[in-house]
């Protein structure tokens, strides 16, 4: 079979499409053959060794659509241990759901790695109630665009978004969002607490911008953090906490996962809303096989918006397609 391939950890010239042997299912795993597989932020950081260090050579991936060699059932995965960028992978069967006809593929590799982790760190964590104000960081990206729309979904009363450019942030008030911010905007505290501060913050991106949020929060507020781009960890003292009547909490999807009823019924919640055209993940690009590393550079330099995926099938040697939709 064809995969995207690292043979060292280091940038994206790493990947690179060659011939490997088909891999072997464990207990308990299944074998899919691949339609598409999806790109996260983390496959960077696993890239560059700073994540998940896999035995080398590796397949990088964690989510992926396709039919299972068993029974031919079309159906979403995610990877626990990468091999999601190649022709054949094996999942866990535990975290593997069928995908209703109603749902595309492109939707559904979309929706279950981001959209879980969206849709877990607001209703599971976050425990967003209806008219509550969120603010999204990240708000164009894998995640942040779907929980954009799931707050809005979800019935919160103002839905803001953070973006770095005027183009991400034009994309994000298309998905709903009644206000965008610039996350480096000097002021950005200020327009935060604009309509009495945020309820629930979700971020993706740590640092500075994460400062600003739990600055922002209205009393009884909760910043509820998803992931980071490095540097220093943020401490809190309780005092500083307590002096806002404030709480900040973290999210991480393994433990969706690890609950299979519960990762069951996320997935169906999603996929149902997707049949129903009331979440529409957006898809930023469909690249070859073979140009999987421009799509990690594409990412790293912050320039995609929605979900980029890879066609397991194609290997062009030309770039990418452009595919701004569902
Ligand atoms: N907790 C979990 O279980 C879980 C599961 C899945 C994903 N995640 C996390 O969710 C986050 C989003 O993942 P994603 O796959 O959807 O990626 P993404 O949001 O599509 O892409 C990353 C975005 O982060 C923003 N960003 C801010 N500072 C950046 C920097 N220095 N370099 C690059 N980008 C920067 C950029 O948006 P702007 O240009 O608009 O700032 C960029 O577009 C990641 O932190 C990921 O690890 C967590």
């Amino acid at each position: 079979m064809r995969a995207a391939v690292i043979r060292r950890y280091g940038g994206p010239e790493e990947l690179r499409a060659e011939t490997v042997p088909e891999p072997s299912p464990g207990p308990g795993q299944v074998l899919i053959d691949v339609t598409l597989a999806g790109l996260n932020y983390a496959d960077l950081h696993c890239r560059a060794g700073e994540y998940r260090r896999y035995p080398l050579p590796a397949v990088l991936g964690a989510d992926v659509v396709g039919r299972r060699r068993d029974d031919g059932r079309r159906v979403a995965a995610l990877l626990r241990d990468g091999g999601g960028y190649a022709q054949v992978v094996c999942a866990e069967e535990a975290f593997t759901v069928e995908v209703p006809d109603a749902v595309g593929d492109q939707q559904a590799l979309a929706l279950l790695e981001q959209g879980a982790t969206a849709y877990g760190a607001l209703t599971l964590l976050g425990r967003l109630r209806p008219g509550e104000r969120v603010a999204v960081t990240a708000a164009a990206g894998g995640v942040g665009h779907l929980a954009v729309q799931l707050a809005r979904e979800l019935g919160a009363g103002r839905v803001v978004g953070l973006a770095s450019t005027a183009a991400k942030r034009e994309f994000v008030r298309g998905l709903g969002a009644d206000a965008t911010f610039d996350p480096t905007d000097p002021k950005l505290v200020d327009r935060l607490g604009e309509s009495g501060g945020i309820d629930l913050f979700v971020d993706s991106v740590g640092g500075g911008v994460l400062r600003s949020g739990l600055a922002a929060l209205a009393p009884f507020g909760r910043l509820l953090s998803v992931g980071a781009r490095g540097g220093p960890e943020e401490s809190f003292s309780v005092a500083e906490l307590a002096d806002g009547s404030v709480g900040v909490l973290g999210f991480w999807l393994q433990h969706v996962l690890d609950d299979r009823a519960l990762f069951a019924g996320v997935a169906e919640q999603l996929f149902r809303l997707a049949a129903d055209g009331r979440l529409v993940a957006r898809i930023d690009r469909v690249v070859p096989l073979d140009a999987v590393a421009g799509a990690h550079r594409a990412m790293g330099a912050r320039e995609t918006m929605g979900k980029v995926l890879v066609d397991v099938h194609r290997e062009s040697g030309k770039g990418e397609s452009r595919a701004r939709s569902g």
